[in-house]
């Protein structure tokens, strides 16, 4: 059975101080309201990230994240963090390929492929990030697009090593624009992508893959996003800033 996922994508957003109120209420709603089978991941700024797990305790169903990590080992790279720092702060998930890193920090798909076998190495499980822009869309080759930036960030790793994956499919179109991609559309696209993770890896493995949906989900939406076959959970950005909204869409399931 492939796990449901809720992972909360901070940006860089929150003071110290407002992460940890953010945190408290999060676990505060969680242990009073949430009793299904749904787990939260929190990706913090790097730096809330030991502070947050200390939080976090031995809550249950909720984990840290990060957004990014190195695509280096070690070594002499200022303002750099390693998979190996992560991991030995408890780290357990980490964002690899956001499209924000891609068109902001132009990460290409060869550097996101060495960040997700170094994640892996260090015991940290990658989310993956892939979708399409609105041109790509509007010019009708986003499956193929998408399917591009699995095989190119993906499918150089073992059939072990690629069942640790969590992919999120994120349309750039409907990152923080308030644009939900359709729960059709939605559909398409993640049974599109678990086609072509079967069509390498075989069945067994695609049905086990977790695929999140990201892209103005919210409480409203995430239901009928949730109720599709094969979006397995979500990537959330503006709505994991409000505990209120994180716990109701986790609760979504
Ligand atoms: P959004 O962001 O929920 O604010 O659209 C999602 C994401 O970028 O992961």
């Amino acid at each position: 059975m492939r796990k449901k996922i809720v992972a909360g994508n901070w940006k860089m957003n929150m003071t110290f101080e407002e992460g940890q109120t953010l945190t408290s209420e999060i676990l505060n709603m969680m242990k009073d309201e949430h009793s299904g089978d749904a787990i939260a991941v929190l990706n913090p700024p790097f730096p809330h990230i030991f502070p947050v797990k200390k939080l976090i305790g031995e809550a249950k169903g909720v984990f840290i994240g990060a957004q990014n990590c190195s695509d280096k080992e070690a070594g002499a790279f200022t303002g750099e963090v390693s998979a190996k720092i992560l991991a030995s702060f408890g780290v357990q998930y980490v964002i690899i390929g956001h499209s924000e890193r891609r068109e902001y920090f132009k990460e290409s798909n060869e550097m996101l492929a060495t960040k997700v076998k170094l994640a892996l190495a260090n015991g940290l499980i990658p989310i993956f990030c892939c979708g399409e822009s609105l041109e790509i869309r509007t010019a009708g080759t986003h499956e193929p697009n998408v399917k591009f930036q699995l095989t190119e960030g993906l499918f150089d790793l073992s059939t072990e090593d690629f069942a640790k994956i969590v992919i999120a499919y994120e349309p750039i179109w409907a990152i923080g624009t308030g644009k939900t991609a359709t729960s059709e559309e939605a559909q398409e696209m993640h049974a599109a992508l678990r086609r072509h993770v079967a069509s390498k890896y075989g069945k067994d493995i695609a049905e086990n893959t977790s695929i999140l949906y990201g892209g103005s989900c919210n409480p409203k939406n995430a239901q009928e996003l949730f109720g599709k076959p094969d979006v397995d959970g979500g990537l959330i950005g503006g709505a994991s800033l409000k505990s209120r909204d994180f716990v109701d869409i986790i609760k979504s399931f």
